[in-house]
């Protein structure tokens, strides 16, 4: 979701338990379904072809997506190739062997929704893709680590950016993630950089929140083109982004939209 106004702590929903099970059968859901989508991401499909996928997936499951008609979103999923960095909308793009996709996507069920993207490549890839998408994926499990009662939101923030800027990458600051819950975007906002260790609210059980570093190659300036949506980078070089709903428990990270 695009960066905007810092949040009060009162202002984020704490989840019982009862709600974190809805949340992972809906993670789970989403799970199984970006693992099929990516199966068919391969050279000559279109980005259109994997939008009409999860659309069907998603009705046989008795599901639909929250993205579809958030602020006229026209589509299922977000299908960002190389240089778009998200929100890319599915279209007629042929993939091409060495073409690195993101999928993001949403889904609610039984009144709850889950949020998760994954990067993958077409075909084979350059080995700089390929670091850059498995780096990408690192700083997401380091920031996972961090999702712990007694920590803080920012803690979550600061492992991204410490993690990927010495890698000589940059990220993306204009995007976050957010809470998740009955709705998409919840509160809080969770930033991938711009903040100290140790500081922002403490993390509380019950809280849901959907992570996801956005890392490029080159510079980490982005435009959005004129269809309202797509984000790519300034200097046209590739992108890498994913994405997991967290919940925050006793017992630490619970990743309600991995699939074991
Ligand atoms: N993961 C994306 C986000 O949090 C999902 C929103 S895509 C949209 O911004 F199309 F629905 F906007
Ligand atoms: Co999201």
């Amino acid at each position: 979701m695009p960066r905007g106004d810092v949040t009060t702590v009162d202002m984020i929903v704490t989840k019982s338990r009862a709600e974190l099970e809805k949340m992972y059968r809906a993670g789970q859901l989403l799970g199984e379904m970006l693992g099929e989508l990516t199966q068919r991401v391969e050279p000559g499909v279109t980005t259109l072809d994997l939008d009409r996928f999860a659309e069907q997936w998603l009705r046989k499951a008795g599901a639909i997506s929250p993205f579809k008609g958030y602020r006229n979103y026209p589509a299922h999923i977000c299908t960002s190739v190389n240089e778009q960095v998200v929100h890319a909308i599915p279209a007629n793009r042929v993939l091409r062997e060495g073409d690195v996709i993101s999928i993001d996507a949403g889904i609610r069920v039984n009144g709850y929704v889950a949020d998760s993207a994954i990067t993958v490549g077409v075909g084979k890839i350059s080995e700089k893709a390929e670091q850059l998408i498995r780096h990408t994926e690192a700083s997401l499990e380091r920031a996972i680590e961090q999702m712990r009662p007694g920590n803080r939101l920012y803690d979550i923030s600061h492992a991204v950016q410490s993690y990927i800027e010495p890698l000589g990458y940059t990220l993306v600051k204009e995007f976050c993630g957010h809470g998740v819950g009955r709705k998409m975007h919840e509160e809080p906002q969770v930033p991938n950089c711009g903040h100290r260790p140790h500081t922002g609210p403490r993390l509380r059980p019950g809280w849901v929140l959907a992570v996801e570093p956005m890392v490029n190659l080159g510079t980490a300036a982005v435009k959005i083109e004129r269809d309202g949506w797509t984000v790519t980078t300034l200097d046209g070089r590739i992108s890498a982004h994913c994405e997991h709903t967290i919940a925050i428990t006793d017992d630490g990270p619970w990743i309600l939209t991995q699939v074991k």
